[in-house]
């Protein structure tokens, strides 16, 4: 019998390319969006959707009758954070708890609060010094305090990868390529963590197969591809094969907006991540998983930078 898995926000940036991920490695999915699911999931044999709202807890733990692990891919608009990403949560929780699913939560950098250190193992201390580090390490608490369910947190940086635009790599990075410009948020020296997202979905992968040896609550740190912004530019060049300026993001301008434009307020919470060097350490996930899925660089950033429309040069697509 081939493994279930429900995917809360299948519609999503990360949802999609697990979709995709599972039903590739031989699980049934169900998917659930309140948006339709893409045609080239839609069509998959081994995908079914399953179109309710997130918070429609009798729908949800329908979905989950029968599933061996449930994926918390939810993720409310950056502006909504305080109003719905616990409930979000919780529904995931219930989900988890109805099926008797292994739980598994996309975790982000943001529970280490805005003096992160430049190294992030699973046991480096947490601090609330933010509002979204609040509700991160909140969320993170309420699966490790649930009884009667075993967890997970997977945690990542900024995701790349993928054709569901609105991270900051298609947003902000690749925003001006066409008009020869590299749009980085912070100093161009600074190391940044990023998680290509058909990588971090084989790990999700990987390590829903060892469910088995996840009894109670886990943590683990995915690596991604650490990098300054002069190594994605000078990536970003090779792949488009001509030189781009560097520019940064109007920060003093949004700071003037910010009381009119609540998204551009939000931005400003987390600018500390462009300025503070940080990466992820993977020593407990590859004690878990073996050898962590890693495209390598340079193919990852040309294949993301053709997900989001961005031509990569002939001599690029050549060698792919
Ligand atoms: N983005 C990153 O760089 C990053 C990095 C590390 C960790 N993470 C974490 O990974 C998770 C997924 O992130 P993502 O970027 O893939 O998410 P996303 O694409 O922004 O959103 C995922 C889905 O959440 C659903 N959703 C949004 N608001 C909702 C609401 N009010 N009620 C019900 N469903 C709602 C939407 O699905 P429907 O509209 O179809 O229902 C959406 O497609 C989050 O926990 C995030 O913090 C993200």
């Amino acid at each position: 019998m081939p493994s279930t898995v429900l995917i809360l926000g299948a519609a999503g940036r990360l949802g999609q390319v697990l979709a995709g991920a599972f039903a590739d490695a031989g699980w049934r999915v169900r998917a659930q969006s309140r948006k339709p699911l893409p045609a080239t999931l839609a069509e998959q044999p081994r995908i079914r959707a399953v179109r309710c709202d997130a918070l429609d807890a009798a729908a949800i733990a329908q979905a989950a009758q029968g599933a061996d692990v449930v994926i918390h891919a939810l993720n409310p608009p950056y502006t909504e954070w305080d109003r719905l990403a616990l409930p979000l949560a919780d529904a995931a929780i219930a989900a988890a708890r109805a099926s008797g699913a292994l739980l598994i939560l996309p975790g982000n950098v943001y529970n280490f609060g805005n003096e992160l250190p430049p190294v992030l193992t699973t046991a480096t201390p947490e601090r609330g010094n933010t509002a979204k580090a609040r509700i991160r390490i909140e969320t993170e608490a309420r699966l490790a305090a649930t009884a009667g369910i075993d967890s997970v947190v997977i945690r990542a940086g900024d995701f790349f990868g993928g054709t569901q635009p609105g991270s900051w790599f298609d947003l902000a990075l690749a925003s001006k390529v066409a008009a020869g410009r590299f749009v980085y948020p912070g100093p161009l020296d600074v190391a940044h963590a990023w998680a290509y997202l058909p990588d971090l979905a084989r790990a999700f992968v990987r390590v829903a197969e060892q469910r088995a040896r996840l009894v109670g609550h886990h943590r683990l740190h995915f690596a991604g591809h650490c990098v300054t912004g002069d190594e994605m530019g000078r990536a970003f060049e090779l792949a488009l094969g001509r030189p781009l300026r560097s520019g940064t993001l109007p920060w003093s301008l949004m700071r003037l907006a910010s009381p009119l434009v609540p998204m551009w307020r939000e931005l400003l919470t987390m600018r500390y991540l462009w300025q503070r060097p940080h990466q992820l350490d993977a020593a407990a996930l590859g004690a878990l998983i073996g050898p962590v899925p890693q495209t390598p660089f340079q193919q990852a950033v040309n294949a993301a930078l053709a997900d989001a429309g961005v031509l990569i040069s002939s001599a690029r697509v050549a060698a792919a």
